[in-house]
């Protein structure tokens, strides 16, 4: 039987993370690809809902990465995002919702070697924890 390859999506802020993973990709660096971007103008721009959506069409694990705090090209656009991703896990935690695969890292643009082995960790974790078919089935995901 084959191993276990979780699906991991992450949201990234353009400025950092984003340069930060394709520097990754010219240092040649290598990580799992595991992960599927999608790029951001800023994390403060996500709409935690999308994180259920990313679960809802199958993701095992979910990434969100942008600027180190007081780097943000939008001045607090990060921490926006952390404020409400605090009140987000609460509401996931209520819903009986796994916030364990949520992970939620800074990454700047020199960062590529970070960034591998911040994919490689929660790689890890996710295979860890094996797929998210409850979540998955509740939502009747269209799991491939
Ligand atoms: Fe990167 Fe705001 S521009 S987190």
């Amino acid at each position: 039987m084959a191993e276990f390859e979780p699906k991991i999506v992450a949201f990234v802020c353009n400025w950092c993370t984003y340069a930060g993973a394709d520097l990754t990709g010219t240092s040649r660096i290598k990580y799992p690809s595991n992960v599927r971007m999608i790029r951001l103008p800023c994390t403060g721009r996500i709409d935690f809902m999308l994180l259920l959506k990313a679960f809802d069409q199958g993701a095992d694990g979910v990434i969100i990465s942008g600027c180190h705090p007081n780097d943000c090209h939008y001045t607090a656009g990060n921490f926006h995002a952390r404020r409400r991703w605090i009140i987000f896990r609460s509401f996931m935690d209520y819903l009986g919702l796994d916030t364990q695969r949520v992970h939620f890292a800074w990454v700047s643009a020199a960062e590529g070697a970070r960034w591998a082995e911040f994919v490689n960790s929660v790689t890890q974790d996710i295979k860890k924890l094996g797929p998210y078919e409850p979540y998955q089935k509740l939502a009747g995901a269209g799991v491939e």
